[in-house]
């Protein structure tokens, strides 16, 4: 019996795709997309949002052009800050449990080894800036919330990296590629499943669970990888498949593509407490990588 109902905001997104296909196992879900719903127009949002009163809200929107957030800085921060903000006023008033998604770019890098959740942040770009600040005013509105920080989100749609260092593959006999960006590279779907697990674990009482629970969490692939080498597994995994030119990846520093957003070396994040808290974890990310070639054999 599904006697619960989540409001799914950024249905079409990569997340939020693959969260919709998820979370319907176990819930009535309604899933919003532009131009249903606009997070630059909050108010009509919280209108909406309250006309349906959901028993949770799963937000997957974000403005998540990294580069060209240096130019829309309001924008960014309205979609990424403000208008989260304003929805944790509406759970907090509703005592509804909010799941919010932040990212790895809140860290500028510097230190070196994985993030954990007690590092300091020091965002180096303006989107990495716009998701801290909706971090905060998330945490700050008193609502029930998860905050998850993930990083390289990754699905098999075309424009993604994936897709793209399949092409680059195909058509050429050399790929340059950094080697001085770490992160963890993070199947949509894995992370989907993730949660929706819990979810559906603890469905007699979201609230409760919440209360228990809320905080902020780092969630993503299980290890790090710098881009060299997940384009290295991708090219392993599919040379026999995918009729590739390539042959030779050569790894480069992040200074020989000049890019408008600054992007932090060693941004990993540590997974621990997500997996000591709910005893779960996502896959190794080469594992992940796999599964989602299967796919496009
Ligand atoms: N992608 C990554 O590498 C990455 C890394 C770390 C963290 N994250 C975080 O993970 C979460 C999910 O990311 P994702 O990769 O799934 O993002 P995505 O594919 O870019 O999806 C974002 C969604 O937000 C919607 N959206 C954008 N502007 C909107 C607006 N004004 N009003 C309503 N909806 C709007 C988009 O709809 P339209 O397509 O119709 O515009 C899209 O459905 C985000 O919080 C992101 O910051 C992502």
């Amino acid at each position: 019996m599904k006697n619960k109902k989540i409001l799914l905001l950024g249905s079409t997104g990569q997340l939020g795709w693959e969260a919709h296909r998820h979370l319907i196992g176990f819930s009535e879900v309604v899933a919003l997309d532009t131009p249903e719903i606009d997070f630059t127009k909050p108010e009509q949002l919280i209108e909406t949002i309250s006309s349906i009163r959901p028993d949770l809200i799963f937000n997957a929107v974000a403005y998540t052009a990294v580069d060209l957030a240096e130019e829309k800085i309001d924008l960014a921060n309205q979609i990424n800050a403000i208008t989260p903000g304003k929805i944790g006023d509406y759970c907090q008033r509703t005592q509804t449990p909010l799941i919010h998604f932040s990212t790895d770019y809140v860290f500028d890098g510097k230190k070196g080894i994985d993030y954990t959740e007690l590092d300091s942040p020091n965002p180096l770009n303006q989107y990495g800036r716009s998701k801290l600040l909706g971090e905060q005013l998330v945490a700050e509105s008193g609502c029930l919330h998860w905050i998850l920080r993930t990083s390289w989100v990754y699905s098999n749609r075309e424009g993604g990296f994936l897709q793209k260092a399949l092409q680059w593959a195909r058509h050429n006999q050399e790929v340059r590629i950094v080697d001085d960006q770490i992160g963890n590279p993070t199947w949509c779907r894995a992370l989907a499943n993730g949660v929706s697990i819990l979810l559906a674990q603890n469905l007699t009482d979201w609230t409760r669970f919440f209360e228990e629970t809320q905080g902020l969490y780092h969630l993503a692939g299980w290890g790090n990888s710098s881009r060299f080498e997940w384009m290295q597994q991708i090219v392993d995994i599919s040379r026999d498949n995918h009729n590739l030119q390539v042959k030779n990846l050569v790894p480069v520093k992040t200074s020989e593509f000049p890019a408008p957003a600054e992007r932090p070396t060693h941004s990993a994040l540590n997974c621990n407490k997500f997996e000591n808290t709910f005893q779960l974890k996502l896959p190794d990310w080469r594992l992940a990588l796999r599964m989602v070639m299967e796919e496009i054999k």
